[in-house]
């Protein structure tokens, strides 16, 4: 097949007044680890429901390999769900549970064994499938869910929010195989996400949404650092925004002037009061010896926040009201440095973002 495997085309969803999808216009391929990600509310799982069928659509069209999909009931769509809470019977045993999909599939009972013992391989649980699906894990049971929902073969896995009742450690597990078993099974995974974190590590492309809009869709690192509005730079890790003025150059609170060429402005030129962004780890702090590859300024530490691995700082410059924010990573022979330590601070203008207003 040529083309997309997904194309949504100006989708549109009202419930009664509430305009809850405004135009989503995007096209994912196939094989593709695709997520969408914004804030609670903003229209992912509506817009997950509505690929999936359970969901009409007030305007627009979703085509499925080529094919318009209006009037198409989910059980006629190459898609199959992973729901947040993954609504697995507790009273049935593993096996059960995984071949539930396969009651109409008119499979001989050896054929059916054959297809759960694989796709219980697939997701790690092949010695579980006599156990009772109550007497698993949360990790666990989020694999029944997704070895019943691979077992019908989709060409299209849709998964809201499965990893959110995870705890941490078993969430960034989960991801992992996740990503394994994509890559293995070769279909495609839309993703529904809020977790910035979740979408940047797992996804190979990310629709940003706020309020049933795409803000940006790009590759986790394009969207990471460029940003395409100040919204996405904020929703997406952490940014500092410096109040700067644009002009014959850029006048920057805190660190002086640059010149425009090389800071990139997403939205176009800009002129006048404007906000730059720069990410964390886009600045550093300064040890003897060490000199700035691009510029310097001077600041006293105001807050330092130690993760093991990394120390974040909160630095005042002079000039800026509050203070910004760089992360270090922790080396031998280099110490953590301290609240009320004057340092020396590089920056470097090609790692700015330059947004209006
Ligand atoms: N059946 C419905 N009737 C009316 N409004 C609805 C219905 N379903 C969803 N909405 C509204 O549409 C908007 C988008 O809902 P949706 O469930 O898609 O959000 P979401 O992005 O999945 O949020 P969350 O991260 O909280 O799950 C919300 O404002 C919600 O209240
Ligand atoms: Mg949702």
């Amino acid at each position: 097949m040529s083309g997309p495997l997904i194309s949504l085309r100006d989708v549109n969803k009202y419930y009664g007044e509430y305009h809850a999808l405004r135009g989503i216009t995007a096209e994912i391929g196939a094989g593709e680890f695709f997520s969408l990600l914004g804030p609670s509310g903003c229209g992912k799982t509506t817009l997950l429901r509505a690929i999936a069928g359970f969901e009409d659509i007030s305007g627009g069209t979703i085509t499925l390999s080529g094919k318009d999909m209006k009037g198409v009931p989910p059980n006629k769509r190459p898609t199959n769900m992973v729901f947040q809470s993954y609504a697995i019977f507790p009273h049935l045993s593993v096996e059960q549970n995984v071949g539930f999909g396969l009651r109409k599939s008119g499979m001989s009972p050896s054929e059916k064994t054959k297809a759960i013992g694989a796709a219980l391989e697939m997701v790690g649980l092949g010695q579980y499938g006599k156990r009772a699906a109550h007497a698993l894990s949360g990790g666990q049971r989020q694999r029944v869910a997704l070895a019943r929902a691979l077992i019908l073969k989709p060409k299209v896995l849709l998964l809201d929010e499965p990893l959110s009742a995870l705890d941490r450690k078993m969430r960034e597990d989960m991801q992992v195989e996740l990503m394994k078993l994509q890559r293995e099974v070769g279909i495609t995974f839309i993703l529904v996400t809020h977790d910035q974190e979740e979408a940047l590590v797992m996804s190979d492309r990310i629709a940003v949404m706020f309020e049933g809009e795409i803000a940006q869709l790009a590759d986790p690192e394009v969207l990471y650092r460029k940003p395409a509005t100040k919204r996405v730079a904020d929703f997406i890790g952490v940014m500092n925004f410096l109040p700067a003025r644009a002009g014959d150059g850029l006048e920057v609170a805190g660190l002086g002037r640059v010149d425009m060429e090389g800071v990139y402005c997403p939205q176009g030129d800009v002129s006048g009061a404007c906000s730059v962004g720069l990410r964390p780890e886009t600045l550093s702090l300064l040890y003897d010896g060490e000199t700035a590859r691009a510029r310097e300024t001077e600041g006293v530490i105001d807050e330092v926040v130690y993760y093991g691995d990394m120390t974040y700082y909160d630095v005042r410059l002079e000039g800026l009201e509050e203070p910004v924010r760089l992360s270090m990573r922790n080396m031998v022979g280099r110490d953590v440095m301290t609240v009320g330590q004057t340092a020396r601070v590089a920056w470097d203008p090609r790692a700015m973002v330059v947004f209006p207003g």
